[in-house]
């Protein structure tokens, strides 16, 4: 067995096209599939989009590797486990406003794969719109084993213990705080050492890329630079190697003969990336009010409406308030668009408890939702005087389309049955002065 330098690198910036190699000359200069590659090493070219996707949009990598991606017995159906996909209609779309507790560690190893569960998700993997929402919770690592997702990119949000991603195009640590994304189709294996716990989206739709800024101007929000992208890393194993894939909202498994992350060398733009939070510059009101959370948008997935998301990765981070005059937590609202969140740490400022981090929420189209009354009192009796909101890591998951829980969310012991009395108890306005 050889495996390339295990520490992972990376390469900068969102979308770049890069080039790497783990072996000198493992990469072809200036054609993609020359006649004899000097290594004899196999070209395979990986679409994310179609071939003739507008460029600035195009997404592909040139995959340079020991032996052809082809070379594998049929797949067959595998256990489907937790694992549920588009179009959502195990149970009716409830207009309800629902919250979970997080999940328990597993008593029983577990390992990444093994530790998924959908909580929902909306549109259909078959026509590439909408999402599928997870949580994981695992315990061991995955061993002899990968895993790849032919219905959509996957966006990881850690909120315990450290993920080793080991992809095909390099490897990747993604610690609480941080972010990762694999795009559709590129086989991984995650390593772990220890409980780890966490979000996965889903996106079936099109790639997560950053937003416009408008009149925000050139820099703010995430900043290209901050994305990184591992270097070429492979591993030169001849032992059964069990690959999973999701394929139109179902498992299934083959065995290769060895492990297909094999890859010594590529270039290109489809590939996993990472991204620190921590990095994120936050933008908000210097005056009264405040903006849409849009303003906290760190990638977006674009539906066919322009402005109308099929999917925004948003988060809530330590930031500066300093509003005057103003109602500082997220005031009380009702959204065409439907929310899912999840707290990587610390508590969110519009919930004084009862939202714990690894915990979730779903707040569906139209459904009133805000501060709880506890969160209200202290907002509205609050000095305001310049205030950092610090040790806090929410984000959310929001789509144009209604997230269809699936029976398990509905169904677990995580699920806070007693969620909307989080808003009685208000004292009534006046509608007299
Ligand atoms: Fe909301």
């Amino acid at each position: 067995m050889t495996t390339r330098s295990n520490a992972p690198a990376y390469l900068t910036g969102f979308g770049a096209h890069v080039q790497t190699e783990a072996v000198e000359g493992a990469l072809p200069v200036g054609r993609n599939s020359p006649q004899r590659h000097p290594l004899g090493l196999y070209a395979e070219q990986l679409s994310g989009t179609a071939f003739t996707a507008p460029r600035s949009e195009n997404r592909r990598s040139w995959l340079y590797r020991l032996r052809p991606s082809a070379q594998h017995p049929p797949y067959t159906p595998f256990d489907q486990g937790r694992v549920r996909s588009g179009p959502f209609e195990e149970a009716p779309p409830t207009p309800n406003r629902l919250r979970w507790d997080p999940l328990p560690t597993p008593g029983a190893p577990t390992d990444w794969v093994e530790g998924l569960v959908t909580y929902g998700g909306c549109g259909d993997a078959a026509t590439q719109a909408g999402v599928g929402i997870h949580l994981y919770a695992a315990n061991r690592s995955m061993t002899d084993r990968l895993f790849y997702c032919a219905d959509g990119e996957l966006l990881i949000v850690p909120q315990e213990g450290v993920l080793t991603l080991r992809t095909e195009l390099g490897v990747l640590e993604a610690p609480p705080g941080h972010v990762a994304v694999i795009p559709r189709g590129v086989r991984f294996r995650v390593e772990v050492d220890g409980p780890v716990r966490g979000y996965v989206c889903e996106n079936y739709g099109a790639p997560f890329r950053l937003p416009d800024l408008g009149p925000i101007g050139a820099n703010g929000l995430a900043n290209p630079r901050d994305f990184e992208t591992p270097v070429a890393w492979f591993e030169d194993v001849d032992r059964p190697t069990q690959v999973i894939q999701k394929f139109q909202g179902r498992l299934y498994a083959t065995t290769f003969d060895h492990s297909p992350l094999d890859v010594v060398a590529w270039h290109g733009n489809h590939a996993p990336y990472r991204y620190d939070l921590a990095r994120f510059n936050t933008i908000n009101t210097v005056s009264y009010d405040h903006p849409d959370p849009s303003i906290f948008t760190v990638l977006t997935s674009p539906s066919d409406t322009p402005g109308t998301a099929n999917c925004d990765f948003v988060i809530f981070p330590p930031r500066w308030m300093v509003a005057e005059d103003t109602f500082r937590p997220p005031w009380f609202h009702r959204n065409v668009m439907s929310e899912f969140m999840g707290l990587v740490h610390g508590a969110y400022d519009a919930k004084e408890g009862g939202f714990a981090p690894g915990g979730a929420s779903l707040h569906n189209c139209m459904s009133g939702h805000g501060p709880d009354q506890a969160s209200y009192d202290k907002a509205v009796q609050a000095e305001l005087k310049p205030h950092k909101i610090e040790n806090t890591l929410a984000f959310m998951f929001e789509t144009r389309w209604v997230i269809r829980p699936t029976a398990w969310a509905l169904q677990t012991p995580q699920m806070q049955l007693d969620y909307d009395d989080v808003w009685t108890g208000f004292e009534k306005g006046r509608a007299t002065p």
